[in-house]
């Protein structure tokens, strides 16, 4: 499995009560969704939690929804929640899904589940196994945390060079883009100070392009939240997003030859 224990204790206590406190897609999200999804397209969703994404799609009138996350608390949930049973809920770990090959026209990965999985390895497999469940001509929306913005901020800037200097001190071989939730729902997390694990990985540009690469997709477009916001076009490639203001979250669209 490739969420720690940390991880699933944070999502089981404090991060649940931040997350399923929200509701409706944010702009981002429906700029995609708008854009690029089909409503009559069989759509799985990744890390669902409390359905929040799910059932705004379906209010938006989309006829096929899938959602799956690995704590079995949400899934559970999302499922009394969906009380005409629209929805299916399943429990399942995004870096080994159960799922047959090639059973989804549209996969949705936001809200940086791919940040939250761990090493390199684990971030290849989920990206892999949402390529396996994914129908060839498939469409992908994935988002990941972004290592620009991380450093355009001057507090996180600051935090990186704390972190840096401890990690030097204790001898520990965490690569600086992995770093510790500065937040736990509204509070800040003092185990931040000491670097204590979860940890949320922070994308370069090119190792987003690296990952869809290895996994098989083709990249379609690929934007901030900055040109989202903005509604400006969406990059071809990741040379041309780098010649682009990058702020919040990385989103690309990718499909499946
Ligand atoms: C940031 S929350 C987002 C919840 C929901 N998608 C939303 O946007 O409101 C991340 C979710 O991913 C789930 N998650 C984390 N690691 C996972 C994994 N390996 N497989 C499936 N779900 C996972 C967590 O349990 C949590 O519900």
């Amino acid at each position: 499995m490739s969420t720690t224990i940390q991880d699933t204790e944070r999502y089981r206590t404090i991060e649940r009560l931040d997350w399923s406190a929200r509701d409706g897609l944010v702009d981002d999200e429906r700029f995609l969704v708008e854009n690029y999804l089909d409503p009559s397209s069989v759509t799985l969703e990744a890390g669902t939690g409390n359905g929040r994404i799910v059932f705004a799609l379906k209010d938006l009138g989309f006829t096929s929804l899938h959602g799956f996350d690995l704590m079995p608390e949400f899934v559970e949930a999302a499922r009394v929640r969906d009380t005409d049973g629209g929805i299916v809920f399943d429990r399942e770990d995004a870096t080994s899904l159960s799922y047959p090959d090639s059973t989804f026209e549209q996969l949705i990965y936001l809200a940086q589940i791919i940040s939250t999985v761990g090493s390199w390895e684990n971030q290849l497999k989920l990206l892999n196994q949402a390529f396996r469940v994914a129908r060839p001509g498939a469409l992908l929306l994935v988002s990941f945390l972004s290592w620009d913005t991380r450093l355009s901020r001057p507090v996180h800037l600051l935090y990186t060079g704390y972190l840096k200097a401890h990690r030097t001190m204790f001898g520990s071989r965490v690569p600086l883009q992995s770093q510790p939730w500065l937040k736990l729902g509204e509070w800040a997390n003092l185990g931040a100070l000491v670097d204590s694990p979860p940890y949320l990985h922070y994308f370069k540009l090119h190792e987003i392009s690296e990952l869809i690469r290895l996994s098989g997709w083709n990249l379609i477009e690929i934007g901030s939240t900055c040109q989202i916001s903005r509604r400006q076009p969406m990059c071809p490639n990741i040379i041309e997003l780098a010649g682009r203001p990058i702020r919040g979250a990385v989103f690309a669209v990718c499909s499946k030859p």
